[in-house]
């Protein structure tokens, strides 16, 4: 990717999130913050550590980091996120800044780890070497992604409907700016080996599978039109009358899901992690 595609990219990030910072938690954020824990546990975050939240979007992570007694600095690169996790977590603290360039000192933390990052950066290499740098020797390094929208079903889900409704998924088309792949580390040798690339050691990748309730379509449709970028941009862009045709289709394209009186989705993320020598 270009210096400039990659910049733009980072704009359109940065915009996106900040408008979607005051509705992300009505259900994006309440799948992801059910990764913080796994996530703290693969960097083996403990009482005392200082702890760096990459992209802490409200800032989930940090405050399951801060209730294990660790002492956590959450980032991210979108000031309207960052203003939330403010605004939720006044006793911790947050910076607005970018994760692929981190005004941090090198070896300052115990544990880095960035929950939902990777697959956002247009140079996730660089991304886990600034990571690495700002960890101290033997300290710990945690990422998660998603897995592909056949296990990830709330993407899969809102896929299938704008299948059925037999729309094209044309990003281009739809005016989102070329960016990287958001599934390239739901292969968990590409995730190994963008750590082992960067000299960590006892790198593991694990799947976290999940299930999520949500009410119902309307939920799961507000919920993705509400907390996601590049997916939502995509819809948003089609006419009212397509627009109006993909919801239509995921009343249907849910039915199976259904139990009882809510639906039950599965999703699910791989975790690595790692260690600094
Ligand atoms: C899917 S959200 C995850 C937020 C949070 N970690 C969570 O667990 O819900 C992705 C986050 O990455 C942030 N982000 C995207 N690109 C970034 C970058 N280059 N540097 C820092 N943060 C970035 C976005 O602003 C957004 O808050």
């Amino acid at each position: 990717m270009s210096e400039s595609d990659a910049a733009n990219f980072k704009l359109f990030e940065a915009q996106g999130w900040t408008a979607q910072a005051g509705t992300y938690g009505e259900l994006t954020g309440q799948v992801t913050s059910r990764f913080a824990e796994p996530l703290l546990d693969a960097a083996g975050v403990r009482h005392g550590d200082r702890l760096l939240d990459v992209a802490t979007g409200p800032g989930y992570v940090a405050e399951r980091a801060e209730a294990r007694g660790a002492v956590p600095l959450g980032i991210d690169i979108a000031e309207g996120m960052v203003a939330v996790a403010r605004r939720n977590h006044p006793e911790l603290e947050f910076m607005v800044a970018d994760a692929e360039e981190l005004p941090l000192e090198d070896g300052s933390f115990d544990a880095v780890v960035g929950n939902f990052v990777i697959n956002h950066l247009p140079a996730p290499e660089r991304g886990v070497a600034e990571a690495a740098r700002v960890l101290v020797g033997g300290g710990h390094i945690a990422f998660s992604a998603w897995l592909r929208p056949d296990r990830m079903l709330i993407m899969g889900l809102i896929g299938d409907a704008i299948e059925v409704a037999d729309v094209e998924e044309d990003g281009q088309a739809a005016g989102i700016p070329p960016g990287p792949d958001g599934y390239r580390f739901a292969d968990q040798a590409e995730f190994r080996g963008l750590l082992e690339g960067t000299g960590l050691v006892e790198v593991a990748v694990e799947p976290v599978v999940l299930v999520q309730r949500i009410a119902d379509a309307e939920e799961l449709w507000r919920g993705f039109m509400g907390g996601s970028v590049r997916g939502s941009a995509f819809v948003r862009a089609q006419s009212d009358a397509v627009r109006a045709r993909i919801r239509d289709a995921l009343d249907a394209v849910v039915e199976p899901y259904w139990a009882g009186d809510a639906l039950e989705v599965p999703v699910a993320a791989n975790i690595a992690s790692g260690r600094k020598v």
